[in-house]
């Protein structure tokens, strides 16, 4: 097989400064060992997210200058209306900041106010941190379905974000009055980007029909699972991804989008209901909190770039070209005797960081060790996903590896292999850590480590 080339040339380029293993020491010291207090001016490679970080394309660019500013119904809110609805197929549209503010107003229109949600519960693969919180503020429970493979990160199964489906007709059958929807998450980002099979969906949508539940599909990703669905599911080779996107959505009710993943913009979001009413009472709230309906909360320029971005993520060279990078990365960790979350997922790598640094036990914070030496050792950024994050909720310490979207070269991610290569070899000299201050929530944030001596 040829060489999977980035299918676009560099336009604009944006320097990253070069730091020395001193300067590097030292900005850990200044943010008490927690990456996200590091200025990402001090960042070499920056893997903490995918999210809002990608390059825009010069179509994009050319549509912020082409951006209508009117307060309501400018050129650029049908432009995107337009592209959202080809896409999806779906007719009522809103536009949001970003996903958290379509989640929240879906919990509001499809659960409701204050603590309407007492008694109920939301089941979905696995819900992402955001969508759990909005749903829980609400009082309403969460729970994960995901199937015993998914669970699994050592084993290769193809469609490890599936939902388990005689978990979700159980739940259903005991409790179908207290399940106000049904939620599943392409690609399954809280499992390592894992995606969803359409045979798995259509199941899903069999069980919301004979419940009479509404399907609601969070689809940030939805463009990389559609390519994974084309890889992989029988039957699906030949078909364009636009189409297979196009059917994953021909089976949802309505569905919360972060544009900041496959809509490759640095913001805003989407929100789909296939009923008008359901449309309507959402209208209403968006205007209250993000804007009018015509723009919600974004700038015209952002819808433009939605509009483009939308449109480009379904490009079948660019979905191999990224899918296949992702994959190469965890492709030459995996040779190297790293163990990762099986097999590569679409957007990420997540490295088994208890299995990196065996010495180092779960309350001493293995995830933290490996991302710190990361950054000390290449400048690299990446997001532990483990007992600092989850506390004793943490099934598995892992450090994620995020690719931003067109962002990163070939040598790049040579550069990420190589320093994580150097890392392992010294990995049984690496401290553990100790938290010297924390929060009342959310303690990943800002909490402040000490390396223990
Ligand atoms: N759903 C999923 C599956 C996500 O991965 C995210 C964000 C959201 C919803 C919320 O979207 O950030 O636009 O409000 N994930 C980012 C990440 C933050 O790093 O994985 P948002």
């Amino acid at each position: 097989m040829k060489t999977i080339i980035e299918p676009f040339r560099i336009k604009s380029v944006e320097p990253i400064r070069m730091t020395t293993h001193a300067e590097r020491q030292n900005a850990l010291k200044n943010a008490h060992y927690n990456l996200f207090a590091i200025p990402s001016d001090d960042v070499m490679i920056d893997l903490l997210t995918d999210s809002g970080t990608g390059a825009m394309s010069s179509e994009q660019w050319a549509g912020i200058m082409r951006g209508d500013e009117s307060y309501a119904g400018a050129p650029s809110w049908f432009r995107f209306r337009d592209v959202i609805n080809e896409i999806t197929g779906i007719e009522n549209i809103l536009p949001t900041h970003q996903g958290r503010a379509s989640e929240r107003l879906l919990v509001e229109v499809m659960i409701g106010h204050g603590d309407a949600g007492n008694g109920k519960i939301v089941p979905n693969n696995a819900h992402f941190d955001t969508t759990r919180a909005n749903i829980e503020h609400s009082g309403c429970a969460t729970v994960d379905l995901l199937t015993p493979e998914g669970q699994d990160p050592n084993t290769d199964a193809p469609f490890k974000g599936n939902m388990d489906l005689d978990a979700l007709e159980k739940l259903l059958s005991e409790r179908a009055d207290d399940v106000p929807f049904v939620m599943v998450t392409i690609t399954c980002n809280s499992i390592g980007g894992q995606p969803v099979s359409l045979e798995n969906m259509k199941a899903v949508r069999a069980i919301c029909d004979k419940y009479n539940k509404p399907f609601i599909l969070d689809a940030c990703r939805f463009a990389e699972n559609a390519w994974f669905i084309k890889q992989r599911e029988p039957g699906q080779q030949d078909r364009p991804v636009a189409d297979i996107a196009r059917e994953q959505f021909d089976l949802c009710d309505g569905s919360t989008i972060s544009a900041k993943k496959d809509g490759m913009v640095n913001i805003g979001g989407v929100l789909l209901f296939r009923d008008k009413e359901l449309a309507a009472t959402a209208s209403n709230l968006l205007i209250l909190t993000e804007g009018f309906m015509t723009y919600g909360g974004l700038a015209g320029r952002d819808l433009e770039a939605m509009a483009v971005g939308f449109r480009e993520v379904l490009r079948e060279d660019y979905l191999r070209y990224r899918i296949r990078s992702t994959e190469y990365l965890g492709e030459k960790l995996l040779e190297a005797g790293i163990q990762i979350v099986r097999p590569a997922g679409g957007h990420a790598i997540y490295i088994d960081a208890a299995h990196f640094c065996p010495h180092i036990p779960s309350h001493e914070f293995p995830g933290q060790t490996l991302a710190v030496a990361l950054y000390e050792a290449g400048g690299i950024r990446s997001c532990e996903i483990g007992s600092v994050m989850m506390g004793e909720h943490a099934h598995m310490e892992l450090v994620r590896l995020a690719i931003p979207r067109r962002t990163y070269t070939q040598s790049h991610i040579d550069y990420v292999i190589e320093i994580i290569l150097e890392v392992k070899a010294n990995a049984a000299s690496l401290p553990g850590y100790r938290i010297a201050k924390e929060p009342a929530a959310l303690r990943h944030f800002t909490a402040e480590f000490e390396p223990i001596a």
